[in-house]
């Protein structure tokens, strides 16, 4: 038994933010941006749009691509790190915007990674017979968490608003589909990037001085964050290949977690792979997490970068830390 996937989608808030609308808030340049990390502009949603929001046009479009009714969807799996609420997970709230009352549904919480893990899991509930169609989606909404001050420049400028999902089904072939996933993770980085608080390692949940202190921002060792994702990244792609026996001719198309340009352009000429082989549209919506391989899937069969039967490489890295890779076969 496989598991195919039969329907992608995405979707973007409209709100266009450049460089140069940060460098209006904070001390930045559209050449130190542009420079470091790829990015020109990133979506931002509205002040009324939430994560289950954007989860939920995502749905939609990926419904559409697949042809077939939210009715016939069995379980929900959500990839987030900007749930709408602290609980319940952000899933349950999409499951009542779709009308699913019933149907399971849950939050998976491994930042970058968080699309793969749940490819990883819906796969393992369609083979071992559980389910029989999947939604996955990975939605954020990190404008509402950032902190644009001069001290959480170096984070703030990186990240974008944005949601992805497939469709997952049950299939006899195990030659298409998702055909492979690993995962890692290794929590003696957990503090290299993270949100600190609020939480239970404190004395309290919430303090009001937590705020103060910006333990209820992002904070990143940036370059640890580099060093060890175009290591992990190049190991995963090289892995894979060597477990299925594949060359890079083999591979139609790369996605990497969009997290930042130069270190996707770091693991494409470690392995010495051609350019138009590693899909980039970070340049637009910076880092949307959770969302960013989703949207890359949906844009590059929007754009005919991949057609059915396509071989496509995905590979994540990201907070935790966690990692993963999945080949798979559209
Ligand atoms: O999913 C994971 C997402 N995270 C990533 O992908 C991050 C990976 N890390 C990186 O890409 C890089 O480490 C950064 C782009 C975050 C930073 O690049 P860097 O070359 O490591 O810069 P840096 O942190 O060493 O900072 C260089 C300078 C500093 O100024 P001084 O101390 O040299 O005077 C920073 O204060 O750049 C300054 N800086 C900025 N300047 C303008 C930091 N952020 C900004 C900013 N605009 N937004």
């Amino acid at each position: 038994m496989g598991t195919k996937i039969i329907g992608i989608g995405h979707y973007v808030p409209e709100r266009v933010v450049t460089n140069n609308d940060l460098a209006k808030v904070m001390e930045t340049t559209d050449e130190w941006i542009q420079a470091r990390s790829g990015i020109k502009e990133r979506r931002y949603g509205s002040d009324d749009q939430s994560t289950s929001d954007l989860a939920y046009e995502a749905t939609q479009a990926a419904l559409k691509s697949a042809e077939v009714g939210k009715d016939s969807i069995e379980c929900i799996i959500l990839a987030t790190l900007s749930p709408d609420h602290m609980f319940p997970g952000s899933a349950v709230f999409l499951q009542e915007k779709l009308g699913l009352a019933g149907v399971p549904a849950m939050d998976v919480r491994t930042q970058c990674s968080g699309f793969l893990y749940s490819l990883s899991v819906a796969k393992a509930y369609i083979e071992s017979g559980m389910y029989k169609r999947v939604l996955v989606v990975g939605a954020e909404v990190h404008s509402k968490g950032l902190d644009f001050s001069n001290e959480g420049r170096d984070v703030a400028v990186l990240f974008g608003d944005g949601a992805g999902a497939v469709i997952l089904e049950q299939s006899d072939s195990t030659d298409d589909g998702i055909l492979d996933i690993s995962l890692g993770a290794d929590g003696k980085y957990a503090k290299d990037l993270w949100v600190p608080a609020p939480g239970t390692a404190f004395k309290k949940w919430f303090e009001p001085g937590m705020a103060e202190e910006r333990l209820l921002f992002p904070q990143m060792n940036g370059r640890k964050v580099f060093q060890m994702a175009t290591t992990m990244m190049e190991k995963l792609a090289r892995d894979t290949l060597l477990k299925h026996n594949l060359t890079e001719q083999d591979i139609d198309l790369v996605i990497c977690h969009q997290a930042n340009a130069r270190i996707i352009e770091f693991v494409r000429k470690s392995l010495e792979w051609d350019q138009s082989k590693f899909f980039i549209n970070i340049d637009r919506y910076g880092n949307t997490t959770a969302a960013s391989i989703p949207i890359a899937l949906s844009e590059a069969l929007l754009q005919e970068k991949v057609k059915p039967g396509s071989k496509v490489l995905l590979l994540a890295f990201g907070s935790g830390f966690t990692w993963g890779s999945a080949l798979i076969s559209l």
